[in-house]
């Protein structure tokens, strides 16, 4: 019998033809169906300025809002609207001052929108980037070693993006609490297929792009921002972000106060009449779902193909430290380079993220995918099962 936990396939929602195997999604997500409805109706709405109405700039955000806040035990006050994860990331760094000789602690090799900011802010203050190295037993460890009482930051993802490496964020908010360091957690590859409560972790920032497990458009993402932090200096001085602004036969009367909350780090003209739509019919789905069904469904997928990989000599992290939905399958011989092409030519879509093939299904992902991904792979290496 079927676990009632798990979700049926879900593929009838999006686009995509029976003989394409996308097992790319911490790449882009496909859209959902809704998703494009969605973004067409926010186009033609543009197309029809006579309809557009003052509340249309600040609904829409808040519904948004609110629908990302929930994900993640929130509340809507905490979420600022941004463009990407970088955006989010840098008001992160412009709203945690460093000094000369503290620290922000990463990971090695985790994603630029998480490195250049830390990056340049460090240079700025005379501070420094300790990148930590993966150990054998994974990144928890050697991120608690290398926070000391000089750790400002610590700026860190769920799981690395290339193989799904998770990191005990318990442990390292412990940590992070007793050295009085910040917790800016870039959730890109995470938030959407990974629970996350804000109350267990009590993070100062969380960057989100909606465009992979969020299953929304590109250009648009979230950003928490703990309440300590609404008093903060956001990115830009955008006029829909400060006081009053619904009133916009008024707005030279310019204000000095903002609008609640984590408002004032929005980006400028945030009320996107297709992308908000669209990231709204998203989160509708996955809440709809459940996050907690969607991360077992896709364990599920990860688990059979890792079985199925291990007869051609893959492995993967073992899944007491890997995030259910992301595999990065690695061999001790090395890809041949055109192993993509090999497996798009057979309708099969992964990803190479350093010396691993990252794998990531959802629930769109059938068996016959799978299948498929495997019998591609199989090919290309010319090995067998
Ligand atoms: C971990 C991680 N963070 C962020 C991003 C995207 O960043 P941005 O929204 O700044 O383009 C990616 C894209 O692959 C990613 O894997």
């Amino acid at each position: 019998m079927s676990d009632p936990a798990l979700i049926p396939d879900q593929r009838h929602l999006f686009d995509l033809p029976e003989d394409v195997a996308y097992l790319n999604c911490a790449y882009m997500a496909p859209s959902l169906k809704s998703v494009t409805q969605a973004g067409m109706a926010g186009v033609t709405l543009k197309a029809r300025p006579w309809d557009v109405t003052a509340p249309d700039f600040f609904e829409p955000a808040d519904r948004a809002r609110s629908l990302f806040a929930r994900l993640i035990n929130a509340t809507a006050d905490d979420i600022a609207i941004i463009p990407s994860a970088s955006y989010g990331l840098a008001t992160a760094g412009r709203n945690l001052p460093l000094s000369t000789g503290q620290t922000v602690v990463t990971l090695a090799e985790q994603f630029p929108s998480n490195v250049y900011v830390w990056r340049q802010a460090t240079a700025d203050a005379g501070a420094e980037v300790i990148a930590v190295e993966k150990r054998q037993d994974g990144w928890t460890d050697p991120v608690l070693d290398a926070i000391t009482d000089r750790t400002a930051v610590v700026a860190i993802p769920h799981c690395h993006w290339t193989d799904g490496a998770l990191v005990d964020l318990d442990a390292v908010r412990t940590r992070t609490r007793e050295v009085g360091a910040a917790l800016v957690i870039d959730a890109c590859q995470s938030l959407g297929a990974l629970p996350f409560d804000v109350t267990r972790y009590d993070p100062d920032f969380i960057a989100a792009p909606c465009y992979k497990w969020l299953l929304g458009p590109y250009s648009m993402g979230f950003l928490y921002v703990a309440p300590r932090h609404h008093d903060g200096k956001p990115l830009e001085q955008t006029w829909t972000a400060r006081e009053k602004s619904e009133d916009f036969a008024r707005l030279v009367n310019y204000a000095s106060g903002f609008q609640p909350g984590a408002r004032r780090f929005d980006m400028g003209e945030r009320a996107q009449f297709h992308l908000l739509p669209m990231a709204t019919a998203a989160l509708e789905q996955l809440l709809d779902w459940g996050i907690e069904r969607i991360a077992a469904t896709l364990l599920e997928k990860t688990r059979r193909l890792t079985r199925d990989a291990a007869t051609l000599g893959f492995a993967a992290e073992p899944e007491s430290r890997r995030a259910g939905h992301y595999l990065g399958l690695t061999r001790d011989a090395p890809l041949p380079d055109d192993l993509l092409t090999k497996l798009a030519a057979a309708n099969a879509y992964v990803s190479v993220r350093g010396s691993a093939i990252r794998v990531t299904p959802h629930l769109y992902t059938s068996d016959a995918d799978m299948e498929r991904f495997l019998t591609a792979l199989e090919v290309a290496l010319g090995a067998t099962r």
